[in-house]
């Protein structure tokens, strides 16, 4: 049966007391598929959201971590750390960090071994630039961020691993792939990880589209048997559009 893991990415958005709110009302409104909905929420809202969602299927999820276990490391949060409250998914390598905040490949390598070792599922976020995509380099632009995240990581690790693609010039713009180019990059990436593991890997791998998903264009995209879910930042603020990107998902299965 098809997936469809929806995570809503609230980016730098809402103080603990909205988080609460939003939490509450998620969990009454009692989804069908609960158990493939992810809440990342910026660290200070995490222990929060774990009370709110601990006896309910939604999981929780963390926008970033370091790899060092401990140490001196000022204003970095751990994979330990996170795995103590009760974070099950965190994003690695999302285009803001890597454009605004200087993330490297290499550092998103790093970052999804320590969370594989805390028991953490990575999900990581892979997209070309506009002027990438107007070059028609986006495959090896993509690819290479591949190879480099899953640089010495072995088979069994290997099925711990989400990916996101968010082609970066779709983000926050309103300007959504269209379903054809989503699902082709997603299939593309999905033919990467055959011949860097095997077939079994590569179809067991959920694999997300990220950028301007809305309720609108939802169903195009999850549709596609290439999409496994999304990775939704505007549209997953509200609880009404994030339960209805819910729905959809559950109808596209
Ligand atoms: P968007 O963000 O849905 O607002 O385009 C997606 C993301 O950056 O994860």
């Amino acid at each position: 049966m098809k997936r469809s893991l929806m995570c809503g990415n609230w980016k730098m958005n809402k103080t603990v007391a909205e988080a609460k709110d939003f939490a509450r009302e998620l969990v009454s409104m009692n989804l069908p598929n609960a158990d493939d909905l992810v809440i990342i929420a910026p660290f200070t809202q995490l222990s929060t959201l774990a009370e709110e969602l601990k006896d309910t299927p939604i999981k929780l999820g963390a926008q970033d971590v370091y790899y060092e276990d401990a140490g001196a490391y000022t204003g970095e949060i751990s994979a330990p750390m996170l795995g103590e409250l009760g974070v099950s998914y965190c994003l690695v390598g999302h285009s803001e960090r890597r454009e605004l905040f200087g993330e490297t490949d290499r550092n998103c390598n790093l970052k999804i071994k320590a969370l594989i070792k805390e028991g953490i599922i990575p999900i990581l976020c892979v997209g070309e630039p506009l002027a990438v995509r107007e070059a028609t380099n986006e495959f090896s632009y993509v690819g290479a961020e591949i190879y480099a995240a899953f640089d010495g990581i072995g088979t069994e690790d290997s099925q711990r691993i989400v990916i996101a693609y968010e082609p970066i010039w779709a983000i926050g713009t309103g300007k959504v792939a269209t379903a054809d180019q989503a699902e082709y990059m997603c299939g593309f990436i999905r033919g990467l990880i055959a011949g860097l593991y095997d077939n079994a890997v590569a179809e067991n791998m959920p694999i997300l589209y990220g950028g301007s998903m809305k309720p609108d264009n939802a169903k195009e995209l999850l549709g596609s048997m290439q999409i496994d879910g999304g990775l939704i930042g505007g549209a997953s603020l509200k609880v009404d559009s994030f339960a209805e990107l819910a729905d959809i998902a559950n109808s596209c299965k």
